[in-house]
């Protein structure tokens, strides 16, 4: 058990504490009753307040005018913060809707809106029904073991994003390990190589990809979201190259890893749970409030990150200009002020207001469309499900930013 705040604070700057849940939730129960508003001074990063209370990651996130996106949207070794910056002086880098404030924020982010809105997303549900059934057949195959994770859940919502931007499915499987190998890079079992080079020949690898992608929607414009992004203006003016290729990889990356994650939390949830399967397979109508539970309970993006404009304070703490906060949703999901038992997984949880979307302007783009890939996946899956248990331990991905389950084993018979 956590005892003192040093230790607690520490699990922010320790990728491994994401994989040890008691750990790390002893550790944020500890801070939100005791230092919700904890400085953190730990190498390789820089030193930022972590927040660990709902109610004031809300209003950090809803003041965007005082606390920005811009420099450190978020938590990245001092190395990395300052190889980023260099790559983008030079021209290149990433430069998505996170990193960006408003009001180019807002121009940016138009581009793609219309694709998450509830018309589009009606028309995607039919491929998505289908491919959701497509993932439950071949779970019924490979049965009676699989690991749900390797098998299922990292595919499923691949499928769907690269069919949204449109892309071939041959080009599935490079874009399945290149998101891996971004967004696992504290993770041994993910990462490409352990050097800052090796992490930046990644994100190279997506530019080189997404370049060829844009040169082609711009001569041939198709009726899909990479035309969209390929052909996006702001104020009259095409988007950079950069900016081009950010808002593929961000799409790519943001609507794959992070709905696995929620997916295979989910599942693993119920597994853990099994009265809640049993209330959820009698009453499929709670499935809307399931699959908002699973996103709290997984909150698979575990913090961004604010820099204050201005000097100002958050709880009583003095936070100068130019200081960060690191915002813990995970802690955020777990406030005992907001949520009743919040250590209880409870399919019929109403109201469910988590932050695993964030707030604000910044409010999850897919959203949407992640609800409706979880609620299509497990309408398929619940009433076809026989039997369920773990077949092995589940294993946590060490993260600091984007990450769940990496294996889900699985026993189980389906009709
Ligand atoms: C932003 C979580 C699925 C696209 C975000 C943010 C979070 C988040 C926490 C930042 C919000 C903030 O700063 O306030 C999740 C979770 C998902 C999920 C937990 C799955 C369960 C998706 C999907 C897409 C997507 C399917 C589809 C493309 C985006 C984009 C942004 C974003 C483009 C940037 C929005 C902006 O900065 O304006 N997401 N996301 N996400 N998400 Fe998701």
């Amino acid at each position: 058990m956590t005892s003192t705040m040093d230790d607690a604070a520490a699990v922010f700057a320790d990728p491994t504490a994401y994989a040890d849940e008691a750990r790390l939730h002893a550790a944020m129960t500890y801070l939100r009753a005791n230092k919700p508003v904890a400085y953190v001074d730990r190498k390789p990063y820089r030193p930022f307040y972590a927040v660990t209370k709902h109610a004031d990651i809300m209003e950090i996130e809803r003041n965007n005018a005082l606390w920005l996106s811009e420099p450190r949207p978020v938590l990245t070794t001092a190395a990395a913060d300052d190889a980023a910056r260099a790559q983008l002086e030079a021209g290149g880098g990433l430069r998505t809707l996170i990193h960006m404030d408003d009001p180019h924020h807002k121009k940016v982010r138009a581009i793609g809106q219309d694709w998450f809105r509830p018309k589009a997303l009606r028309d995607l549900e039919v491929r998505v029904d289908e491919l959701a059934r497509r993932y439950v057949d071949r779970m019924a195959e490979i049965g009676p073991e699989c690991d749900f994770v390797e098998d299922i859940a990292v595919h499923f919502p691949l499928y769907v994003i690269l069919s949204l931007l449109g892309l071939p499915e041959e080009d599935f499987p490079r874009m399945h390990q290149l998101t891996q190998e971004l967004f696992g890079a504290d993770d041994e079992e993910y990462r490409r190589g352990t050097t800052l080079e090796e992490h930046m020949s990644t994100l190279l690898d997506f530019f080189d990809y997404f370049s060829e992608l844009t040169a082609s929607r711009r001569a041939n414009p198709t009726d899909d979201l990479a035309s969209a992004i390929a052909n996006g203006r702001v104020d009259g003016e095409p988007l950079s190259d950069v900016d081009t290729a950010s808002y593929y990889v961000i799409v790519a990356t943001a609507g794959h890893d992070t709905t696995k994650d929620a997916i295979s939390g989910g599942l693993r949830a119920l597994v853990e749970n099994p009265d809640q399967l049993d209330r959820l397979r009698r009453d499929p109508e709670l499935i809307g409030t399931a699959v908002e539970e699973m996103i709290r309970w997984s909150t698979p993006v575990k913090e961004f990150m604010r820099t204050a404009g201005e000097d100002t304070e958050v709880r009583g703490v003095p936070i100068a200009a130019g200081e960060s906060v690191y915002l813990a949703y995970t802690s955020g999901n777990r406030d005992e002020e907001v949520f009743d038992d919040p250590h209880t997984f409870d399919v019929g949880r109403f109201p469910n207001q988590h932050l695993a979307f964030g707030y604000g302007i910044h409010f999850c783009l897919g959203a949407a469309l992640a609800r409706m890939e979880m609620r299509s996946l497990f309408s398929e899956l619940i009433p076809r499900l026989e039997s369920i248990e773990l077949a092995g331990p589940p294993v946590l991905a060490a993260t600091t930013f984007v990450g769940g389950l990496k294996h889900l084993p699985i026993r189980y018979s389906l009709r």
